[in-house]
Order: structure tokens, then C-alpha cells, then sequence
């Protein structure tokens, strides 16, 4: 090696050092401009959140929000066919879905045959009855858990079910 090769060696090492130095430091300020950046939530995830959300969220959201749940509960009821066809037949109801408490006096219910039990709940008038056994009274479940029968059918029944104890 002659004096100009050793030159041009000791320049080229200190050129490919320079640039080794070069990368490692380029390579940590790339590092440090990521922590910089405020990570974006990916939009698809958002979305999915959102509707995920949307059923409970949807029904506290307000005016709006009430206005369709009442809209989602009435097209619900609405898309019920009415029990038992729709008959009004108050004895049929009864032994359906009525006596199952009624007549035996499960969870406290008022039985049937059994006036004394009666007499105060009279007392209120049939259209409270008829209102109680719609929505539901304590452990009595509204429209005694059919939710299918009509208002109407329930009147019916509750009509019945008076008649009977006044017998
Ligand atoms: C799961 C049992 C159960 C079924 C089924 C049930 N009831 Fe009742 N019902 C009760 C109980 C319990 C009460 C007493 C509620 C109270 O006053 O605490 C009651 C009370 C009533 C009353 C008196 C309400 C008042 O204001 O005093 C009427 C009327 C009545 N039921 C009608 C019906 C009719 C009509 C049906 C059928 C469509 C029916 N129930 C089905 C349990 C039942």
C-alpha cells in the first residue's frame, strides 16, 4: 500500500463511521417523532363500538332516544298476535293464564272462589282493577304475564273474574 492508498483507506473508514453514526442517530429521532404522535383509533373499531353501544345508549339519548325506543316497543306489541286468537272469551283467558295464581293462591294472589278476599280490592272499583291487572301489581305480573293479550281481553277477564266473586 502506497501513501495515497492509506490516505484514501483512513478517509473512506472515517467516511462509513460517519455514516454508521448517521443512521443510529437518525434512527432514535425517528423514535422520538412516533412518542410524539397521538395514535388514531382506527375508524372500522369505532364504528363497531358505536353500534355495539347503540341498543342500551340509544334509549337514554333523550328526547329522540325515548321517542324511538317508544316506537321500537309499540312495533313490538303491534307484531304480537293476540292471544288465543284474539277471542273474547274471559273463562278461556282465565283457565289459561289467570288460574295458574288464581285458583290456587300462588305468591299470595287473591283467590277466586274466596269472596272475603275480595271484598276490599272490590272496593277500588272495576277500572283500577282492570288498570292493576294490565300493568301489574306487586307479584301479580302485568296482564298476568301475557304479555300477548290484549287490553281488552284482560278487561274482559277481570269482568269475569268479578262476576264471579259477587256471585
Ligand atoms: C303469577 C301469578 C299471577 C297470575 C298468572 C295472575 N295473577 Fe292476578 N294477582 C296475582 C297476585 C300475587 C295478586 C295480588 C297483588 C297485590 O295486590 O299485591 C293479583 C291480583 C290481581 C287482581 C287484583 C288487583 C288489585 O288491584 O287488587 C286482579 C284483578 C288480577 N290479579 C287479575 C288477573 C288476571 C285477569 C290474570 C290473568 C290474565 C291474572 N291476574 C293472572 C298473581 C297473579
Amino acid at each position: 500500500m502506497d501513501h495515497e492508498d492509506s490516505v484514501f483507506m483512513k478517509r473512506f473508514s472515517l467516511l462509513i463511521v460517519g455514516l454508521m453514526v448517521f443512521t443510529v442517530v437518525i434512527i432514535f429521532y425517528a423514535l422520538y417523532l412516533h412518542g410524539q404522535l397521538v395514535p388514531s383509533e382506527n375508524p372500522i373499531r369505532e364504528e363497531v363500538k358505536l353500534a355495539r353501544i347503540q341498543p342500551s345508549a340509544g334509549v337514554y339519548a333523550g328526547e329522540t332516544g325515548r321517542a324511538e325506543a317508544a316506537a321500537a316497543a309499540a312495533a313490538q306489541t303491534a307484531a304480537l298476535p293476540a292471544a288465543y286468537g284474539g277471542r273474547m272469551d274471559p273463562q278461556e283467558i282465565y283457565n289459561g293464564v289467570c288460574a295458574a295464581c288464581h285458583a290456587t293462591g300462588a305468591a299470595g294472589s287473591p283467590v277466586l272462589n274466596e269472596p272475603s278476599q275480595w271484598t276490599s280490592r272490590l272496593a277500588q272499583g272495576v277500572d283500577t282493577l282492570v288498570s292493576n291487572a294490565v300493568n301489574g301489581i306487586n307479584l301479580m305480573p302485568a296482564k298476568g304475564g301475557r304479555a300477548d293479550l290484549t287490553d281488552d281481553q284482560v278487561r274482559v277477564t277481570v269482568e269475569w273474574m268479578v262476576e264471579q266473586v259477587q256471585q
